[in-house]
This record gives structure tokens, C-alpha cells and sequence, in this order.
């Protein structure tokens, strides 16, 4: 007979955390009595960081005496009592391999549905001063699990938990976990996780990711947990020199560089939207600027133009409008990135502002090589016909396909612009334009320019009544951090050097920030030190389980400690514990 053992509340509050404050309710204290079981919450608890934690799915935490004694052993510790794993539910049986998910129990007068196993995150590893954590729970196939709350009512500690039925498939909490989690899954596996209704809609989610991902049962890599996993490996490890055969002046700041190997060998075809980075070596014997290009030729060409924006005292692109001339080399790393154009037979939106046309300019290429039939939205915001560069390039393009649409916007035209011509509309692509376009809600979204202009065309497309999850953008720069729970009022610097005395490591180049860093041993992990230079990162675990610090390493290697959970897709890392072996380049 399984039993309630003890009930555990706790409200968020800030803890101190490396420096930083964390706003937290994984401190949970045990309570006495009868208490409400409600649809989000136990009276009296609450989660601090709901994007991560609560919610309907993720009402009740539940963990089992049974593991507190393997981790007693396992830790060596005899301090831990009911609460300590951030649980509410501390119970006697209901163990993680025996429990399936959909499985449905009665408590005292409340009834509950097994959703999801607990998310990997590091904030039970703080609350127990364990930072590896959030990894041995999944490694040692003992998460614990979720209740949703079916039936409102009130439980107690002592009460008898009884079994009313059984979810759909027998997929127990451990093996689910290890799906996701874990390498090693079927595709039998995946299938029949999605053919569980009380599954989670977040965990739905990433198991027809893995499912949809060619390959994704088998390879390395993670498409349940990051989209970089469904991208391709890169072509060619490291850098590699590339001839220049063209310069082309495209507008008063805009050239391109075309590309090509330098025994005339074509170049591996990128997909449309992808990115190159490139080394830009300065005067003076200081380390080379690392900046990344979208490729805005054709794709499959075998050969790569680049487009640069002379930007003012830009550092990289003055020197490549200086110097570049025909026949240079230039070291490049492999094509890269999660932003291309997906197949499909639906309406695609191409979408941008400025230099940020680059990306969809190759999509728009592909489309026109493969004479699609779809409906092809072509939105550009431009100043005017002087900062419009491929003009007639796209007008010739979009002519070749049958149900093309296109709308560009100077935001100051001249008396040299011919309306209709030139541009359709005067004045900004604007939000508020985009709303009265009648866009077709089902259309697949590739949005590129500024960040600003970005975030307020990603609202006013949602609200026109397309999908958030098919808005697809690409940034020009560092990427925007997610830091779970972290509250401290950090102002917001440009990435620096990182206090203290300089390293004596390998350099580590962080590309988006424009930043090259001599490696110290003081740093835990490339995280650790991404974070005392003020670069943008994005974690969760920060033990190599959840893979949402997965980056591209553009050259170099590293070792790992402790080594992932599941091996990151090939030419990524795990920054949170990867440390440099060598000089690296990182997609950060
Ligand atoms: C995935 C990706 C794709 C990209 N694609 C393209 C692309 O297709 N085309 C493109 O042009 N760029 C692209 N970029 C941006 C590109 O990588 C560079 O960031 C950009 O060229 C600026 O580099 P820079 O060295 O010239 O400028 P930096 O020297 O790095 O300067 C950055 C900014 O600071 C400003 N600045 C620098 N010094 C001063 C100063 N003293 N006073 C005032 N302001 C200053 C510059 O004007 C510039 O805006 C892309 C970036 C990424 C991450
Ligand atoms: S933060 Fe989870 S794998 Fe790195």
C-alpha cells in the first residue's frame, strides 16, 4: 500500500547564488493537518519561476522515501528530510520505474493524473548544495514525477494513496525520462509516448520533435531538447581559407564577397539562411575579429557570397571594405545554423529590415530554383533606394514565382525613388502595417533586422493570428540569455574581459560578442566564464542534462566534467561543462 508520508509548501524567496540572487520555491517546509489540493497549487506553495515550474501540468511534485534512502547512501549524508528535493508529495512507494505516466490516484478528497517527470533544473542541486543534481536524478533514473489535479480536495499526511486507474501504454516515469533524456531510445518508444493523452503539452512537444528529426533515435544530438540537434553537421571542422573572386558594391554600405575554394573544388551547399564566420586579421599582431555572415547568394551554388555592412568605426566590416580585394583569402568555418527555410507546401513569409534581408534573400533563392508553387510573401524595410541593396536581384526573382507578393517600405524615400517602382509603400514596415496586410495565418515566418524591430513584428504577426512557434527569426549579435530564476539587478554590460589576473589558457573566442578571452582554471566550465565577461547565456541544469546551453563550437576542442548526459549534435558543445582543450571559437 502506498502512503502520503509528508505534505511540503513553500512560497518563493530569494536566495543568494554565486554571486547572484535567485528567486526560488524549492525550499519546502512540511506541514500538519488537512490542506487544499487545488488545480495549481497545495495551499500555501507556490513555484518562483512559473516558465520553468507550476502551472496545471506541474501542480504537485512528488518524490519517494524510497529515493531519499538511495540518496542518503549514494551522497553519504543522513541530513536529508521530507521537502529537501523541492518535493510537496513525500511518499511511501509510487516508485519512478512502477508509476506510468496517466496513471490516476486518490488521495484523501483529491484526485490526481501522473503528467510529466520532474524538469531538469539546477535549483534542486542549490537546495541541496549537490551542483551535479539535476544529472544523477536522470542518469540515476530517479526524477520523480508531476501531478496534475484532477478533483480538487483536501490530503493529509498518513493518508492512503490508492491506484484508480492506469494511463494509456505502461510508460513508467523512468523509462519517459530516459527517452527524453537518455540516448539509447526507440522509435517504438517515442510513438508510444505520444499516444498518451496525459502527457504534458511541453513534453508532447519535444517527443514529435524527436520524432520529426531524421535520424534523431539514433545519432548524436538531442531534437527533443534543442532545435540545433536537427541541423546538420557542419561541413568542415576548424577554419579553412577561401578565395575571394568577386567584390560587389550592393548599395551605398552594403558589399558582397563571393567565395570560393581555392582549387575551384565547389563548396559544400549551405541550407538557405545559414550563416559563415569569418576570421578578419587586424594590423599589428592582435588576434583576428571573428564575425559571422549570412550567406545571401544561392545555396547549392558551390560557391558562398557574403554580404557586409560597412558599419560606423565597425572594426571588421571597415577592414574587409578596405582591404578585400579579388584573389585574398579569407579563413572561414563551415556553414551554420538553425535558421533555413524548412520544407513545405505551405505560405512562407520572408520578412526583414536592412542588411537582415541577407538570410532571406538565399531563401528566397532557393525558392526560385525550385520554381515553387507556394505563396511567397516578400516584406522588406529599406531608408530608401541609395540603403536598398538587391533590388533588381529580388524583383527578378520574385517575377519567376507564380504567387509571389511583395511589399517594400522606404522609410524616407528621395525624389529619385519612384513609387510603385521602387518601393510600394512609403514610410516604415512598421507593426502597426503588418496587422492590415492580411498575411495568411498559416504561413511559416523568417524574420530578420534589428532586435527591436523584431520583437514588435513577432507581436503584431502573432496577433494577426499566426503561430508564435512558426515565427522563425535570426539576430545579428549576441543572443538573447535565459537565466532561470536569476533576479539580481545586474546592469546590463557589454561583453568584457573578466576580472582578476588575465589567464594563461587557450584563448576562447566568444563570435556574437565580438571577444576573445585567455582561458583561467578559476572557471568551472566555458559557462562559468561566458558569465564573468557579461556574455549573453543560456542555461538550465548546468550539468550537462537538459542541453539548453548547447552552442556551435565554430574550431577547437574541449574536454567535458562531468561528460554529458547524451552527447550534444555534432559540431556543438555543452558549455556548462565543457572546458577548453585548445584555442575554441563559440557561437556565443
Ligand atoms: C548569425 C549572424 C549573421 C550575420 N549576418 C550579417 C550579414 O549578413 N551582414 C552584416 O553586415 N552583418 C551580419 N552580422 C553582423 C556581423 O557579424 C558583425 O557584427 C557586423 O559586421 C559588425 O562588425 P564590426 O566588426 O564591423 O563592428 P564592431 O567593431 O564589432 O562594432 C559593433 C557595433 O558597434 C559600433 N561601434 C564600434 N565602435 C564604435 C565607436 N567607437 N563608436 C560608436 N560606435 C561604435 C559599430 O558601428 C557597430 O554597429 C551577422 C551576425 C550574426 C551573429
Ligand atoms: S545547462 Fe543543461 S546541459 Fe548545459
Amino acid at each position: 500500500m502506498a502512503t502520503l508520508i509528508a505534505v511540503n509548501v513553500g512560497l518563493p524567496k530569494d536566495v543568494a547564488w554565486r554571486g547572484k540572487r535567485v528567486r526560488t520555491g524549492v525550499w519546502k517546509h512540511t506541514v500538519s493537518g488537512p490542506r487544499m489540493a487545488r488545480r495549481l497549487n497545495i495551499d500555501g506553495d507556490g513555484q518562483g519561476d512559473l516558465d520553468g515550474h507550476g502551472g496545471e501540468q506541474r501542480a504537485v511534485l512528488v518524490y519517494q522515501s524510497e529515493s531519499y534512502r538511495f540518496w542518503e547512501r549514494e551522497l553519504g549524508r543522513d541530513d536529508l528530510r521530507p521537502g529537501h528535493f523541492g518535493e510537496n508529495f513525500t511518499v511511501d512507494g509510487l516508485a519512478d520505474d512502477e508509476v506510468c505516466i496517466g496513471d490516476r490516484y486518490r488521495i484523501g478528497g483529491a484526485l490526481f493524473e501522473v503528467t510529466q517527470p520532474r524538469v531538469t533544473c539546477y535549483r534542486v542541486g542549490l537546495r541541496l548544495g549537490e551542483p551535479q543534481m539535476a544529472a544523477l536524478l536522470v542518469s540515476r533514473r530517479r526524477p520523480g514525477f508531476y501531478f496534475r489535479v484532477i478533483e480538487e480536495g483536501e490530503v493529509e499526511a498518513g493518508q492512503e494513496i490508492v491506484k484508480v486507474s492506469s494511463g494509456p501504454e505502461g510508460m513508467t516515469v523512468a523509462e519517459i525520462d530516459g527517452v527524453l533524456y537518455l540516448p539509447g531510445r526507440t522509435r517504438e518508444q517515442v510513438e508510444r509516448a505520444l499516444r498518451i493523452p496525459a502527457l504534458s503539452p511541453g513534453w508532447q512537444g519535444s517527443m514529435r520533435a524527436l520524432l520529426e528529426a531524421e535520424g534523431a533515435t539514433a545519432g548524436p544530438g538531442n531534437a527533443g531538447l534543442t532545435v540545433a540537434a536537427t541541423a546538420p553537421p557542419p561541413a568542415w571542422q576548424g577554419f579553412r581559407p577561401l578565395t575571394i573572386t568577386r567584390v560587389q558594391p550592393e548599395s551605398r554600405s552594403v558589399f558582397s564577397l563571393s567565395l570560393a575554394d581555392a582549387d575551384g573544388a565547389p563548396l559544400p551547399a549551405a541550407l538557405p539562411g545559414q550563416f559563415l564566420t569569418v576570421k578578419v586579421q587586424p594590423d599589428g599582431g592582435v588576434p583576428p575579429l571573428i564575425r559571422s555572415y549570412s550567406l545571401s547568394g544561392e545555396p547549392g551554388a558551390g560557391t558562398y557570397r557574403i554580404s557586409v555592412k560597412q558599419e560606423p568605426h565597425g572594426a571588421a566590416s571597415g577592414l574587409l571594405r578596405a582591404r578585400a580585394r579579388v584573389g585574398d583569402t579569407l579563413d572561414a568555418a563551415a556553414p551554420r545554423g538553425t535558421f533555413y527555410l524548412a520544407d513545405g507546401a505551405g505560405p512562407v513569409v520572408l520578412l526583414s529590415a536592412g542588411v537582415g534581408v541577407t538570410p532571406v534573400l538565399a531563401m528566397l533563392h532557393a525558392l526560385a530554383r525550385a520554381g515553387s508553387a507556394r505563396q511567397v510573401w516578400w516584406l522588406h524595410g529599406a531608408r530608401n533606394g541609395t540603403e536598398h541593396p538587391f533590388a533588381a536581384e529580388c524583383r527578378r526573382l520574385l517575377d519567376g514565382l507564380p504567387h509571389a507578393r511583395i511589399r517594400v517600405y522606404y522609410s524616407r524615400p528621395t525624389s529619385a525613388d519612384r513609387a510603385g517602382t521602387d518601393y510600394t509603400d512609403a514610410g516604415r514596415l512598421s507593426p502597426e502595417r503588418i496587422s492590415g496586410l492580411g498575411l495568411p495565418t498559416d504561413a511559416d515566418v523568417y524574420l530578420c533586422g534589428p532586435v527591436g524591430f523584431m520583437a514588435g513584428v513577432t507581436d503584431a504577426l502573432v496577433d494577426a493570428g499566426l503561430r508564435r512557434s512558426r515565427v522563425h527569426t535570426e539576430v545579428f549579435g549576441a543572443g538573447a540569455s535565459l537565466t532561470p530564476g536569476v533576479t539580481s539587478a545586474v546592469p546590463a554590460r557589454a561583453p568584457h574581459q573578466p576580472a582578476g589576473a588575465a589567464g594563461t589558457g587557450p584563448p576562447v573566442s566568444f563570435a556574437r560578442s565580438g571577444l576573445t578571452v585567455p582561458w583561467n582554471d578559476d572557471h568551472g566550465s566555458l559557462l562559468e566564464l561566458a558569465e564573468a565577461c557579461d556574455v549573453p547565456v543560456r542555461w538550465s541544469c548546468r550539468t550537462g542534462v537538459c542541453h539548453t546551453c548547447e552552442l556551435a563550437l565554430m574550431s577547437g576542442a574541449v574536454d567535458y566534467s562531468p561528460d554529458p548526459v547524451e552527447p550534444p549534435a555534432e559540431g556543438d558543445i555543452l558549455i556548462c561543462c565543457a572546458r577548453p582543450s585548445e584555442a575554441v571559437v563559440l557561437d556565443l
